[in-house]
């Protein structure tokens, strides 16, 4: 295959990476995308440092089977807690959640107080924080949201328990008077309504994968690796679970047409640990 051919890997933890990807095919429509879900073992937002890289690391291992020629870390889980020591045992580029968020934060300019919410993983791992602060003198509020996770899932959209549970969760930031919010976790997106209610018309909802797309666009323009006729996504699943295409439909939005193909994989040796 010529080099400009070659796919665009996607990984995340399961489906929601699926917002990444509509990003990324909306900025480069173009591309062949190979998506792999990690169903069988999601979530990650719970589980240890430790685990989260083992898990990266094989995500990783099976999307170069396909030749990819970058991997997009749609998992804010996996980018906060496991790229830095993962990026450089790879010789293709990374991209994952953390830059795109900070770079969308300093382009505004303005902005004094972030708040930022996302697993329990994410939150803990301060990696937010720890990019934010080497680059800008910002007040950062930081939050995990763990039930937004299965109300996305469930399309609990409009429910009125997802209005009680995010006015819990965001009160702290509505109390800080935050200016905008990084939406930390590929689900959140789908919740993007309701938070945007409940924090009030002025507080920017930033989300990274619309940065993200437009990192690697960069990257592809630079090295000359645009590909010009091979749009569409494969998804791969290590499980199909219950509802899958219903979600998938959810989270691709109106890009469900560029599906070129869903198949469960069993790329691990064991593949439920
Ligand atoms: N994909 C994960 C993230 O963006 C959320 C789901 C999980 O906990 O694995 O952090």
């Amino acid at each position: 295959m010529g080099n400009l051919e070659r796919p665009i890997g996607i990984f995340d933890s399961g489906i929601g990476g699926l917002t990444v990807a509509r990003h990324i095919m909306e900025v480069l429509p173009d591309e062949k995308i190979i998506y792999f879900g990690d169903t069988a073992r999601v979530p990650y937002g719970n589980k240890s440092r430790e685990t989260i890289e083992r898990f990266a690391r094989e995500d990783i291992e099976f999307l170069l089977r396909f030749d990819v020629k970058a991997i997009v870390a749609a998992c804010f889980t996996v980018s906060s807690n496991a790229l830095e020591n993962i990026r450089e045992d790879y010789n293709i580029p990374i991209i994952g959640m953390i830059e795109p968020g900070v770079r969308e934060v300093l382009q505004r300019g303005d902005i004094k107080r972030v708040g930022v919410i996302g697993t329990t993983a994410t939150i803990e791992s301060k990696a937010y924080e720890n990019a934010l602060k080497r680059k800008i003198d910002v007040e950062i509020y930081a939050y995990s949201c763990p039930l937004f996770v299965p109300l996305a899932e469930e399309g609990w959209i409009e429910h009125p328990a997802t209005y009680m549970i995010a006015e819990e969760y965001l009160r702290p930031l509505k109390e800080n008077r935050v200016e905008a919010i990084i939406l930390g976790c590929t689900h959140y997106p789908i919740l993007k309504g309701v938070i945007q209610k409940v924090m009030g018309e002025d507080v920017l909802l930033l989300e990274p994968g619309l940065h993200a797309g437009m990192i690697l666009r960069e990257y592809l323009e630079e090295k000359d690796l645009l590909s010009s006729n091979n749009g569409g996504i494969e998804i791969y699943l290590s499980d199909t679970p219950r509802k899958f295409n219903e979600i998938i439909e959810r989270f691709l939005g109106g890009m469900r047409d560029r599906v070129l193909g869903i198949e469960k994989v069993r790329p691990f040796q064991s593949p439920c640990r």
